[in-house]
């Protein structure tokens, strides 16, 4: 049977955090408004103690994207009760309101980092935790660095903050560490002792892309229980960035017996706010990207050109269309052949072409081919008139 796993999308939080990428509160709005579109669950809308803009636009966004009951809105606040305060001040008009406290979890984060004995950080961690639980019913506990952390200490928190009334945990793989097979064992035994305790709970996990493995982490994580993933709109983030929303909803949907796990995104609105990110944050796609890049659904080689024009499953997995594509683009290069070009031609009006003239069209098409990376529709046009204008 599939599982519904929640999405939460952290764009406007971690994703803003790219240098570079800051985006003022009518900008946030936008974005805000497109990913309630995209249908996500929970939005993590900015870290309102870190400026006043900051706490302005979560609150625009709880008031005028937050003001339904199908969708959470949320900000991070780290585990003092002035960063708490201003994520309850600033989510609270929202319908669904959820207070997010980060704290570390790692011997790295809890000596190094905070100087403090793991008992000190505990506390401090179940504390925050019912602070928060005065203020709201939904709290959110990250347990920071999670998979470099002493498991049985990991637990012991998670037990405390649970028994201290937080709603959702989140297992983060921080600075991006982690790899599949013993992310997705970490996820098990901490879903499998989480379940025993309060079976209400949500677990989350929230990846990172330094090896380039958030995407596999995340999935191995929900093969493994996890029932919630946090990721971003092109996985734009910290350092290397977070797992790819696109990423992690396609591969449930195009392979449901692997993953037997499904989102309630609307797919077809992806390609529409991975491009509304972009260019509002100036965060260009890498064109081979998967799913949201230029290159994701563009076919060049002769020989899959012709593949797929005689069967699309030969070499597409993904309708383009169910990512809110107009159709799949076969781009005419030198190596492209003759059933490739005829499908642009018909496509530009040009149906009832005799064998003959196609094949001199053809002709002009590998001479110009032979100079240039990409034939363009308008280079077609010109090879057309070239054509008719030698025949008369
Ligand atoms: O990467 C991280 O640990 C975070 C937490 C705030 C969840 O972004
Ligand atoms: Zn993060």
């Amino acid at each position: 049977m599939s599982r519904k796993i929640w999405t939460f999308d952290t764009t406007l939080r971690d994703g803003e955090q790219v240098p570079g990428a800051k985006l003022n509160k009518f900008e946030k709005l936008e974005v805000a408004k497109q990913l309630k579109k995209l249908q996500v669950d929970i939005i993590e809308a900015g870290f309102p103690s870190s400026s006043v803009g900051d706490f302005e636009a979560v609150q625009d966004i709880a008031r005028k994207v937050g003001n339904t009951d199908d969708i959470m809105i949320t900000a991070l606040a780290r585990a003092v009760q002035g960063d708490i305060d201003a994520v309850y001040e600033s989510v609270k008009d929202a319908e669904n309101p959820l207070i997010h406290i980060v704290l570390g979890a790692s011997d790295i984060h809890v000596e190094k980092k905070f100087g403090k004995s793991k008992d000190k950080i505990l506390d401090i961690g179940v504390e925050a935790v019912k602070y928060a639980k005065t203020l709201l019913p939904e709290v959110q506990y990250s347990t920071e660095d999670a998979s470099r952390a002493d498991f049985e200490y990991l637990w012991q928190t998670i037990e405390a903050v649970v028994k201290a009334g937080a709603t959702m945990i989140n297992v983060p793989d921080t600075v991006g560490y982690a790899e599949p097979e013993e992310f997705g064992e970490l996820i098990f035994k901490l879903n499998d002792r989480l379940k025993n305790v309060n079976d209400q709970v949500l677990l989350s996990v929230h990846c990172h892309n330094d090896l380039g493995m958030a995407t596999a982490n995340t999935l191995a994580a929900v093969k493994n229980g996890a029932d919630k993933v946090e990721c971003t709109i092109n996985g734009i983030g910290e350092r290397a960035g977070n797992a790819a929303l696109e990423e992690i909803v396609m591969a449930m949907n195009t392979r449901p017996t692997a993953f037997q796990a499904h989102t309630k995104i609307n797919t077809k609105e992806i390609m529409n706010t991975s491009r509304l990110i972009s260019s509002l944050m100036g965060l260009d796609v890498q064109v081979n990207k998967a799913i949201t890049g230029e290159n994701a659904f563009a076919h060049s080689s002769g020989i899959h050109q012709d593949g797929l024009l005689k069967s699309r499953d030969a070499y597409e997995i993904i309708s383009p269309k169910e990512v809110g594509m107009d159709d799949m683009d076969l781009v005419l290069t030198a190596r492209s052949g003759r059933h490739a070009v005829k499908n642009t031609l018909e496509k530009l009006g040009f149906t009832n072409l005799t064998e003959a003239q196609f094949e001199g069209i053809f002709e002009g098409f590998i001479e110009l081919a032979d100079t240039k990376k990409e034939v363009y529709d308008h280079d077609l046009y010109v090879i057309i008139e070239n054509y008719f204008r030698e025949q008369s």
